[in-house]
Order: structure tokens, then sequence, then C-alpha cells
């Protein structure tokens, strides 16, 4: 084969053994398909509803900014220069600095927060399956009168039913471990590929719906009008703990992704498209669902419950509700799993490497083991719906324990990783795309990083 011939994937698909995406955008699109799902669509309105909008929407935004791209920069420049999972990434960028192997637990870290996040991520996307079932064959248009005593009902049963809420969490767990085991060409890249453009359209679709039929002043009002006397230390703490969850950090799935990454993409776009489309999404979701929520006058702050009580009661009343609330609960569906494949991969990954296991069993031993772990989170909702840390449900307690205090470990680890233990010829190599980066990149993850993460965090503390 001359050279000519060869497609830039071929190029590279020999680097250290390691695959790598076949098309240029498949980063973009996967990293983009990991950061936007539950968290922008499903907590994103509801937590900004709760914490009184505009000003807790400003303080997410600037968390984005000021550490959130810096941090992504990191984690894709980790994974792609070493072409390793997590664990492995770490322990040999800290040989190569001769700094102490131990700080490859850090990778541990954030493998355990992917796979612990994934525990009950499964479960909330059973419930968005569960509606898109339920949506569809008409429960909420069939029967005449619809209320909140009604849509509240429905959840609450469901919630209640540990039959129910294991068969849709086990579905949903089926479909992405044959997504995973199928490999990253052909099982991550080839689903990516069409599940990303999917959610755009859909998500194109409902905002125009939703701004034809609601109250679009009053959403963007709510949305973009800061009241900095609304804003209370818990919510700073909140925001800080969202947008690391919403953009997959600390958490493995992007280092996993970037060791995927083909060596010529530039690193410092990457970061900036993907947490662009990430913040667009949010709020975007903002947008579509808020103008509904006022038109109805319905309660904003209404919590976990936005989108599976008041939503439902919104499409009973509305022109084609049936089709866009199947349409809406579809989406969130497709969003969870694009996440969930990227909160698989670092686990599976790990273990295909660690023990020398084949990609199929290594997907299976972690889908088995995380349907055992689910089940604490289902139980939690139900029979074991007592406190078991920090006054916490098991699901409340796990979503709190991984996105506000591991995330918030690992994202300062791995900034003074970056910024202190690694050797400038590392970074060199690391963002070999963007050499003229590395001076705004090093000053951002050695000062502004960690110390407004550590402030932050100490004083909502
Ligand atoms: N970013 C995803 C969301 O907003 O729903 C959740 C997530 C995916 C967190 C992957 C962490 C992760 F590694």
């Amino acid at each position: 084969m001359s050279t000519e011939n060869l497609t830039y994937a071929d190029q590279t698909t020999t680097d250290g053994g390691t695959k790598i995406w076949r098309g240029k955008l498949t980063f973009i699109m996967a990293a983009a398909g990991s950061a936007v799902g539950l968290g922008n669509l499903w907590k994103f309105p509801y937590i900004a509803g709760e914490n009184g909008g505009g000003a807790f929407v400003l303080v997410y935004l600037a968390c984005i900014l000021l550490f959130g791209i810096p941090l992504m920069m990191a984690e894709i420049g980790i994974g792609r220069s070493t072409r390793h999972n997590a664990v492995d990434a770490f322990g040999t960028l800290a040989g190569k600095a001769g700094a102490n192997p131990l700080w490859k637990g850090i990778g541990g870290l954030a493998v355990t927060t992917s796979y612990l996040i994934l525990s009950f991520y499964i479960v909330v996307a059973g419930w968005c399956l569960y509606y898109f079932w339920i949506t569809a064959n008409g429960t909420f248009t069939a029967t005449t009168t619809v209320d909140t005593a009604f849509t509240g009902g429905t959840f609450e049963s469901l919630l209640a039913d540990p039959v129910t809420l294991i068969t849709f969490s086990v579905i949903f767990l089926l479909i992405t471990f044959a997504i995973i085991s199928s490999g990253i060409e052909k099982g991550i890249e080839k689903a990516i590929n069409w599940l990303m453009p999917s959610l755009m359209l859909m998500l194109a679709v409902l905002i125009g719906y939703s701004a034809a039929n609601g109250n679009f002043e009053a959403a963007v009002n709510f949305l973009f009008n800061a009241d900095f006397s609304k804003l209370s230390s818990e919510a700073i703490f909140i925001a800080i703990g969202h947008s690391f969850f919403t953009l997959s950090l600390a958490s493995a799935s992007i280092i996993t992704y970037g060791a995927y990454m083909p060596a010529k993409s530039s690193i410092t776009k990457t970061a900036f498209a993907v947490a662009g489309i990430d913040t667009l999404v949010a709020l975007t979701a903002g947008l579509a669902i808020f103008p509904l929520v006022f038109q109805f006058g319905l309660e904003p702050g209404a919590g976990p419950g936005l989108m599976f009580i008041s939503l439902p009661l919104i499409f009973s009343d509305m022109p084609y509700g049936q089709l866009f609330g199947s349409v809406f609960f579809f989406m969130l569906f497709i969003a969870a799993l694009t996440s969930a494949i990227s909160l698989m991969e670092p686990t599976v990954a790990w273990l295909e490497r660690r023990f020398s296991l084949r990609r199929r069993t290594a997907t299976f031993l972690t889908t088995l083991s995380l349907w055992v772990v689910s089940l604490g989170t289902v139980f939690s909702l139900n029979i074991w719906n007592s406190p078991v840390f920090f006054g916490k449900t098991f699901f409340d307690a796990l979503d709190y324990v991984t996105a506000n205090v591991f995330m918030s470990i690992g994202a300062i680890a791995t900034a003074v990783f970056c910024g202190y233990v690694l050797k400038r010829p590392q970074l060199d190599a690391m963002f070999s795309t963007d050499p003229q980066a590395i001076p705004v990149f090093r000053f951002f993850i050695r000062y502004v990083v960690p110390a407004f993460v550590a402030v932050l965090v100490i004083a909502a503390l």
C-alpha cells in the first residue's frame, strides 16, 4: 500500500498498539456525547431552578471557563500522550517524571468515580426509558384529567417499585454492554456517529416546540437575570461539583477517550469545542423546559421531579403532546446512553490491561458487578429508604460523594500533577499540537485551578 492511500487513521492505529478513532471529529463527538447527558438535561435545569436561576448559572459558567476547560485540556493530554487507561496513564507519566508511582492512585480514584457514577446513572436512565415507554403509550394523554396528583403519583409508584426500576435499568445496562463489548471502533465510534446527530436534531425540534408553545421571555429572565442575594454557599459548592460532572472531568472518561484521539488534533480547540457544546446544550435544555414550566404556572424549583412530574403534566395539555413527550424522553435516553458508554469504558480498558482479559470478558464482569451495585440505588428509593451516610440515602450519598468529594479531590490532584510534577518536556510532548497554549495552560493549571477549587470548597464547607 502506498502512503498516499493511507488514511490518517491508518497511519496512527498502530500507535502503542492502542486503537485510534477513525474519524477526525470522532473524539469531539464522543467527548461531547460523554459530557452531554442527564447532567445537562435533567440535573442542570432542576439545580438551576432550586438555586434561584441566573446567579447560579453565572457561577456555573465561570467554573466551566476557569477550571473546566484547563482540566479538560490536561486530561486529553494525559490520555493522548500515554495512550493508556487512566491508572497506567498517571503511572507512566509519574515514572517518566521520576515522581512517586503512587500518583497512579489518582487514576484509580478517577476510574472508581466513573464506576460509581454509572451504578446510579443506569437507574435514572432507566426512568427515562420507562417514561419514554409510558408517554408513547398515551399514559399522559389518554386519561381525561391529568393533574399533579396523577403525574406525581406515577413517578412515586415508579420509585416504589423495585421490579420496574430493575427491569428498565437492566435494559439500559444491556444496551451499554452491547456497544462497549463490540469494541472501540465497531461499538463506540459507530454508535456515537449515529447517536450524536440524532440527539442534536431532537433538541432543536424540542426548543422550537417550546418557543412556540411556552413563555420564552420568563424562561430567559429566570436563567440569565442574576440575583446574587439568592446565591448560597451551598449553591456555589453545587455549581463547582456540577461543572466537573457535566464535563465528565475527574472521572477517567476524558483521559480514556483521549487515549484514542488522533495525534494531530489540537487539544485546545477540542477542549473549547467540547465545553462549548456541553454548555450550549445545558442552556438549551433550560430554554426548552422553563418556557413550558412558566407557561403552566409550575414551580421551577421542583427538584429532581421537574422532568418526570412537571413535564408530563405539560405534555398532557399540549398539541401533539404525546409525540413531543415521547421524543423528549427518547432524547434523554440517547443522551444518557452516550454518557454511560464513556462511564463504562474506563473500567473496561483498565481491566483489559491489568488482568490481560478479552474485551468481552472485561465488559461482562463490569456489567455484572455494576448491576449488583446499582441495586443499592434501586432499593434506597423504596425498601431501604433510610439514611446511611451524612443523613443521606445510599443513592444521594453516592451522588454527593462522587460529584462533590471525589471529583474535587481528583481535579485538584490532576492540576497539581500537571502543574508541578510533570517536567516541561513532558508538557511539550502532551501539547505537541498546541505548543503556544502551554504558558497559559500552565498558569491556569498551577495557580487558578487548585486555588479556585480549594477556596470555593472551603468557603462552601
Ligand atoms: N457528563 C455526564 C452528564 O452530564 O450527564 C455525566 C458523566 C459522564 C460524568 C462521564 C462523568 C463521566 F466520566
